[in-house]
């Protein structure tokens, strides 16, 4: 698949985790694009698009804005992923920052979104920049606040998202028989459905023996299963049933007693 990773960065905290994203999507077709650089990029070659800037004063930047606005019709079907690189030190502030980011068109379509953190690099900033940063948020020496763990998540829903979407026809790969010799080795299968804490815990344990596994909704086109109280189930290739099977025959063994 042909994907995306649109972006602006100042003083280079958000380019670092474009290229992030896109080394952990390896299995794909990864373009970093910088929107600084290239106003107008061909979007129609792209099957999934995902959109990064830094906030300054309390805003995504206004190129990331405009290209947003002009964009939007061709942005909107394709986007699947966005997220900011910021300062803020509390979580609501950054909770509003990322709402406020990208029109409302793109973030309330899109299931992936993120406040990912980011640096305050002083030998990077003008000297107009270091006054602000000296007066407002009281640091005076470079510092990383990059949330590690927020990208790693990051990546995994864009994982999982993109797992699913690969499939020409979801409904039948649900259908085929687990067991059968015939079909693609790669193919998602069903192995285990349930409460999402119990889903989580299958994931790790299939994690845990090497095997990749993902967390889907019933629908299994929408990735957004960490609604509390929505069903999950978690789905692994064709090639993996049988042992992740195994695994969920004895997580379900050892529950029972
Ligand atoms: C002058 C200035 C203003 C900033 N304002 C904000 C802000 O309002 N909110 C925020 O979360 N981060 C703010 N930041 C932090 C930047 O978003 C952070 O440094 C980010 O990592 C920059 O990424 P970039 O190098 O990709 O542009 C500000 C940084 C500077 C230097």
């Amino acid at each position: 698949m042909k994907i995306a990773i649109l972006y602006i960065s100042k003083h280079g905290t958000t380019e670092k985790i474009a290229k992030q994203i896109a080394d952990a999507l390896e299995k794909h077709e990864c373009e970093v694009i910088d929107i600084k650089k290239h106003k107008h990029p061909d979007l129609g070659k792209f099957d999934y698009l995902i959109l990064g800037s830094s906030i300054y004063a309390g805003k995504i930047q206004q190129s990331m804005n405009n290209f947003c606005h002009q964009h939007l019709s061709q942005l909107q079907p394709k986007v699947i992923g966005l997220f900011v690189c910021g300062m803020q030190p509390t979580e609501e502030q950054r909770e509003q920052e990322l709402i406020r980011a990208f029109p409302p068109e793109l973030f309330e379509r899109t299931t992936t979104k993120s406040f990912l953190g980011g640096e305050f690099l002083f030998e990077k900033m003008s000297i107009w920049e270091r006054w602000i940063v000296r007066h407002i948020s009281k640091v005076s020496n470079s510092i990383s606040m990059i949330n590690d763990n927020a990208v790693k998540q990051f990546i995994a829903k864009l994982q999982s998202h993109l797992f699913i979407a690969s499939l020409d026809d979801t409904t039948s790969a649900l259908d085929i028989d687990p067991l059968s010799e015939t079909g693609e080795d790669d193919l998602p299968i069903e192995v285990f459905s349930g409460e999402m804490w119990e889903c989580g815990m299958v994931k790790s344990l299939l994690e845990d023996a090497g095997i990749e596994a993902f967390l889907n909704n019933e629908n299994f086109g929408n990735v957004a299963p960490w609604i509390a109280g929505a069903a999950v189930n978690v789905v692994v290739t064709k090639h993996h049933f049988q042992a992740a099977s195994d695994i969920v025959q004895q997580f379900i063994k050892n529950n029972e007693t």
